[in-house]
């Protein structure tokens, strides 16, 4: 019977309908069932062997069906697409309320933030950048600096020495000679760097420090230079209301030396217990260079002078902070470092 045919048709059209998984297989089943050559038409080309007066009702069957199926295929299609949007969302669902990869951001140690402000101190005032090496020779570190080997000042930097002639410099100064040996005056350097001394550890020493070196050379340069170069620096350092003063000293690489000492930030001057009832604490070293150094170097001390300085990084980011114990700017305590 051509109506149970097509009621089979349906039936294994709607069977078949429930596994198909995409909706290239629906196409598929949709050209197996209703296609031009598919069983549907196969089975109405049978047609014209029913008697006349079935096949009005045949053909309607066969209408219904072909909708019935024609509506299963495509309400499938649309549970299908609608499966596999759910899938693709699910898969690619991003959690908002997930915490996030927390990242620590770092900050300048408080030796190297003072010493970027030095230099850009300097570098406004057209100085330029030198260097020497942290393993020096006696030469450099010494002897050009006017202090022979017997120089009783020797006894105070207590030297590392790595032999007879090399070391651990134990000062910046080693760099003015590297300088003036290789330029001609004008002269306007600073450089930084590590030194050595072997000394014990405390809250004011350490065997490994940092210092910055100035170094002034040129024709008519007189201790006005060097006092105004100092009070411009520790006013952009400590504020307009940072005060210098300097007593004499000695340094065997300056003559006249002088040590500089700032008013003390505590007390105003009055002296108190942070400044030993001084009044002003004791920041760097300085003086007009030397004429033995400078002929040394191949500069003519007749026609040329200089100034220089060298401070400790140390001190000057302690004083700056309120930091009281050297130590801390060692340890790389986080807790501590973080608070600058
Ligand atoms: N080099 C000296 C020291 O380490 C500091 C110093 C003093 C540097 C006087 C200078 C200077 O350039 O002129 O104690």
């Amino acid at each position: 019977m051509i109506s149970n045919d097509l009621q089979d048709i349906e039936r294994r059209a709607k069977e078949e309908l429930e596994r198909d998984q995409s909706a290239a297989e629906l196409e598929n089943l949709r050209v197996r069932f209703l296609g031009k050559k598919g069983e549907l038409t196969a089975i109405l080309k049978q047609m014209s062997t029913l008697p006349p007066e079935e096949r009005p009702v045949v053909g309607q069957l066969a209408n219904r069906i072909r909708a019935n199926i024609e509506q299963a295929i495509s309400a499938r299609g649309a549970e299908i697409l609608a499966i596999s949007a759910a899938k693709k969302l699910y898969d690619e669902k991003l959690d908002v309320t997930l915490p996030g990869h927390h990242h620590d951001l770092g900050n300048l140690h408080p030796i190297n933030s003072v010493l970027h402000e030095v230099e850009e101190i300097f570098l406004g005032m057209g100085f330029s950048i030198a260097e020497g090496p942290e393993v020096e020779y006696d030469y450099y570190n010494f002897e050009a600096l006017n202090l022979p080997p017997d120089h009783p000042a020797r006894d105070t930097q207590d030297t590392f020495y790595i032999s007879d002639k090399v070391l651990l410099r134990t000062q910046t100064s080693a760099i003015q000679i590297r300088v003036m040996e290789n330029h001609k005056p004008p002269i306007r350097v600073i450089a930084s760097g590590r030194v050595y001394r072997s000394d014990a550890v405390d809250a004011t020493h350490s065997p490994i420090f940092n210092q910055v070196e100035a170094l002034v050379v040129d024709k008519g340069i007189t201790m006005g230079d060097l006092i105004g170069t100092l009070e411009l620096m520790m006013k952009r350092l400590y504020g307009e209301d940072a005060k210098i003063r300097l007593r004499p000293h000695h340094f065997p690489f300056t003559e006249p030396s002088a040590e500089v000492d700032i008013q003390c930030f505590n007390c105003g001057g009055k002296g108190c217990s942070m400044c030993k009832g001084e009044g002003y604490v004791e920041l760097l070293g300085a003086g007009m260079v030397h004429p033995k150094v400078l002929e040394t170097c191949g500069i003519d001390s007749t026609v040329y002078s200089g100034f220089a300085f060298g401070l400790g990084l140390e001190r000057i980011a302690m004083r700056k902070y309120g930091i009281n114990d050297m130590r801390l700017l060692y340890e790389n305590d986080l807790r501590f470092l973080e608070q600058f």
